[in-house]
């Protein structure tokens, strides 16, 4: 055995997969798809094959031209981060047909029932496949190493519909047909027989092509009852079809073609055809997921002012670095997210000013230095290039990919020049575009390319040194160095004036609140909410930012609001802060009955990621 990747039962000595063809279908009542995955390798394969799976019931794995059965083994134990080793054992095998059913539990997808929807109709599901969730829709070899081309026939209820990380190419009905190289028989044997169920009045198939290569990470579906608005030549966003979300979202999002156009001119042309928008239900776990022309995004985006453009340039910039050059594995994710950070940042200075990039930087700046604190136990964890043996990729997530990414790329800029850097970021898409790579290779390509790099910039300190290297910089500009000077008067007791904070936006609050001193009295933050009304605002960043501060002061006057919050949004990003905040610390017994008892109730709207994130939270700490 020779693994390739820390997250994945992968053998290196097998060859991979290079193409997957599935038929799903959703049975929203169990909370099931039953499956089948025709997988094609690069070459013929004789002996065993692995494959990675979680939470899969395996019915049977055929030979496809014979329907013969393939011996296979299921590992007996649930690794808690990997997953089931699936081994198949193969005779000249260059493809094999799978017979399964994902589980109830299977940690990429969230199945939301009507009462958990805007219209409160129908239900809902959706996936989230990064970093290691792709193996509980389909077995398959889990490493962004092993990237495959795909089809995908999705069996759902009439009324719904689907959208993919991938072409859209019918909208029809079932026929037995679709089953092909299923034999009905094998299809009783599967436990229920899926030909019939398959075929059933009410039922509508939409099928989907995705014919460049991507890694499973970046597998992605949405059923539900969907509507959409055009927003550009090459965008369209969708969401469940409520017209004030469809709308407001048209709205917030109608400059992305500009943004589409500017990031050509950065990175090369776009490469993905579309680049539509999906607006998830407010479980969503992230911000924004870059899943190939469907970018889905949480709706705490939409803010009415336009300021979710900054999430959108962050997932457009993806498709350049991540989806077209992909991190190797999950121990090179700076590489996706640093230089999509950087990417996102030069993108929002052409569209919004280099003030509000600025801003960015500097909040990034705080994060990154906030993440130097929490990891203090663990330097590992603040090097770019990581060991990530037996680490879960979901607990780890932090600030170090992208800030410290960004700031190493930002030192590469500042010594050789913005042309030749812009340059060198072209080449290095054209020359890596649709491969899996790792830090030495761009290092590699760095030094071919920069000579002499290596001798004014010392890039193994950068990449695999620990914390933050004596040569990184905090922003440059007026805006910055005005909030920081005021946040630093709040310790004085200076509560900014009117005026001074009349044209403040989001981001500018948002870099003020996360540079106020942790340890403040509890009435100062009363009097400044008092007079700002920052526990009532409706762009979650202020209002996360502003709660933390609250709880971090023990100012009990916002647990309710806290509450509140950790009810309506699953975004991680704001889940992390708020339970971290509750339970950390001696002397929290309250905060921490708090933390369980709005778990224990908020629990069952959350992603199954998020779920298991905040379990980790409370497992620590409670
Ligand atoms: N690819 C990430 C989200 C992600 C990371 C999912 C790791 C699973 C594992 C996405 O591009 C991202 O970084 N989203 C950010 C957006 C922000 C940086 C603008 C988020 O969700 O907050
Ligand atoms: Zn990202």
């Amino acid at each position: 055995m020779a693994p390739i990747d820390p997250h994945s039962f992968t053998d290196s000595t097998h060859p991979l997969t290079t193409h997957i063809a599935l038929t799903l279908y959703f049975h929203f009542s169990s909370s099931t798809i039953h499956a089948t995955a025709l997988l094609t390798l690069q070459n013929p394969c004789t002996g065993p094959l692995s494959l990675d799976t979680r939470s899969l019931v395996i019915h049977k794995i055929l030979d496809p031209e014979t329907l013969t059965p393939l011996p296979f083994t299921l590992s007996s134990s649930e690794h808690p981060i990997n997953g089931r080793h699936l081994t198949v054992s193969l005779d000249n095998h260059s493809s094999i047909l799978i017979l399964y059913s994902t589980s109830p539990s299977s940690s990429a997808l969230q199945w939301l029932s009507p009462p958990q929807t805007f219209k409160k109709i129908h239900p809902f599901v959706y996936t989230q496949c990064q970093s290691v969730h792709a193996r509980s829709v389909f077995p398959c070899q889990d490493t962004p190493a092993a990237r495959v081309c795909y089809s995908a026939k999705l069996n759902v209820p009439r009324q719904l519909s689907a959208v993919m990380s991938a072409r859209h190419c019918g909208h029809r009905d079932p026929v037995g047909s679709d089953l092909d190289g299923v034999l009905t028989k094998e299809a009783t044997e599967f436990g229920l027989d899926l030909k019939s169920l398959w075929c059933e009045e009410g039922r509508v198939v939409e099928e989907f092509v995705m014919e460049q290569p991507i890694p499973p990470y970046l597998f992605a579906f949405a059923v539900g009852e969907l509507g959409f608005r055009e927003v550009g030549p090459r965008t369209r966003v969708y969401s469940e079809a409520v017209d004030g979300v469809l709308d407001a979202a048209a709205r917030e999002f109608a400059g992305t073609e500009e943004m589409m156009r500017q990031a050509e001119g950065l990175f090369g042309e776009y490469d993905w055809e579309r680049f539509d928008l999906l607006v998830l239900p407010p479980s969503f776990p992230y911000g924004g997921m870059e899943n190939p022309r469907m970018v889905f995004l949480t709706p705490t985006v939409i803010k009415g002012d336009a300021s979710g453009a900054q999430v959108v340039a962050h997932e457009l910039a993806h498709s350049w670095t991540g989806n077209l050059i992909t991190n190797k594995n999950n121990e090179h994710f700076w590489l996706n997210e640093g230089f999509t950070t950087y990417a996102e940042r030069r993108i929002v200075e052409v569209v919004q000013g280099e003030d509000i990039a600025a801003l960015n930087v500097g909040i990034g700046w705080r994060g990154l230095k906030e993440e130097m604190e929490r990891f203090k136990d663990n330097m590992e964890f603040t090097k770019l290039k990581n060991n990530q043996e037996g680490v879960n990729p979901d607990d780890m997530y932090s600030q170090v990919p992208y800030e410290k990414g960004f700031q190493f790329l930002w030192r590469i800029e500042r010594q050789i020049g913005r042309p030749a850097f812009d340059e060198f970021l072209k080449k290095y898409i054209a020359t890596f575009k649709f491969k899996s790579i790792d830090t030495e290779t761009f290092l590699d390509f760095l030094k071919a390319n920069i000579p002499g790099i290596e001798k004014e910039i010392d890039l193994q300190q950068w990449t695999e040194g620990t914390g933050i290297p004596p040569d990184a910089q905090e922003p440059v500009s007026n805006l910055y160095t005005k909030i920081m000077s005021l946040a630093n008067d709040f310790k004085l007791g200076r509560m900014p004036r009117e005026d001074e904070v009349c044209d403040w936006k989001g981001q500018e609050w948002e870099l003020y609140l996360e540079n106020l001193s942790k340890a403040v009295e509890a009435s100062q933050v009363i009097a400044l909410d008092a007079r700002y009304r920052l526990s009532e605002s409706k762009d979650y960043e202020v209002k996360v930012a502003f709660l933390q501060l609250a709880i971090s002061s023990r100012c009990r006057d916002y647990y309710g609001e806290v509450e509140k919050t950790l009810k309506e949004v699953g975004r991680m990003k704001y889940l992390r802060p708020l339970y971290s905040g509750l339970v950390q610390g001696a002397g929290k017994d309250e905060e921490k009955i708090l933390a369980k008892r709005v778990f224990a109730e908020a629990r069952e709207c959350y992603h199954p990621i998020a779920q298991g994130v905040v379990e980790a939270i409370l497992a620590k700490h409670v």
